[in-house]
């Protein structure tokens, strides 16, 4: 089932020294429980494109469908994170997660108990009357899916959002949002500058050229093991190879 179609979308900036077309011509569909990594140069259109999906901006020309329905405007039905975790410090961690669901006055007791149920499978319910600055970044980060998939989004959109943890932790913090992501069957696009990570978690990467972006390719990745986690697929032998792949696409002008 498609969830998310994008079709055709142009977006032209008016700048003082004239006109920066950002993106041109693209299309794109994603499957329900996919995961789509994006990659591509610096100031190419990334953060531009994802702003376009999440209803933040309007694009120049091109539409974007969520299941079959144009989107106008900002929509419920998807979920945003960002590099920042936006935590709010004052609020419990409780208090944080059920921010979305406030915001939309939809406090019910069905709701209540899915973001409960979450806090506990994903290991922060002893947390919960603990405040933000009382947790490790990792943590943080995870607080922060939690409060994004509370709304029960059709589509999570990840701009860098593990970019400002150490290495190490990024590694374990990606491993458990797959484990998440895929469990709940979100279907989910992310951008990111890191290329292993782009494959590490993707069934897809889509290579952006240089700005305007076009899209340059869309890679499907298949490390044809049941068990793929972000971790292990690391070490297996066909991660170098996309690597590889993606390193010359991105360095090839044009
Ligand atoms: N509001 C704006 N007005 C004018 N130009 C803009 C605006 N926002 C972005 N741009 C330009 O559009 C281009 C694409 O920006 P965007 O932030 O989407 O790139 P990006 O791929 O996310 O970059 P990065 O890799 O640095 O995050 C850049 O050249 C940027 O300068
Ligand atoms: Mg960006």
């Amino acid at each position: 089932m498609v969830v998310l179609d994008v079709s055709n979308i142009e977006e032209k900036y008016q700048a003082v020294n004239g006109e920066i077309t950002a993106l041109k011509e693209i299309s794109f569909r994603v499957e329900k429980g996919e995961f789509v990594s994006i990659v591509g140069p610096s100031g190419c259109g990334k953060s531009t494109l994802l702003s376009i999906i999440a209803g933040l901006m309007k694009p120049t020309s091109g539409e974007v469908f969520v299941n079959g329905e144009k989107i106008k405007g900002i929509s419920n039905h998807i979920g945003y994170m960002l590099q920042k975790d936006n935590l709010l410090e004052w609020r419990t961690i409780y208090s944080n997660v059920m921010l979305g669901l406030e915001i939309q006055n939809n406090l019910t007791p069905e709701n209540i108990e899915r973001v409960i149920q979450l806090l506990k499978t994903y290991e922060l319910y002893e947390f919960k009357d603990k405040y933000p600055s009382q947790l490790s970044g990792g943590m943080r980060q995870r607080v922060a899916l939690i409060r994004t998939l509370a709304i029960n989004p059709d589509i999570l959109l990840l701009d860098e959002a593990f970019s400002a943890l150490d290495y190490q932790t990024r590694l374990t913090v990606t491993n458990d949002v797959y484990k998440i992501l895929k469990q709940e069957q979100v279907t989910t696009i992310m951008v990111t500058h890191d290329i292993p990570e782009g494959i590490s978690m993707a069934d897809k990467v889509i290579i952006l050229s240089q700005r305007p972006a076009v899209i340059k390719e869309i890679l499907t990745i298949d490390f044809e093991d049941e068990n793929r986690t972000p971790l292990n697929c690391r070490k297996n032998p066909k991660f170098s190879k996309y690597f590889d792949y993606i390193w010359k696409e991105l360095s090839s002008d044009g």
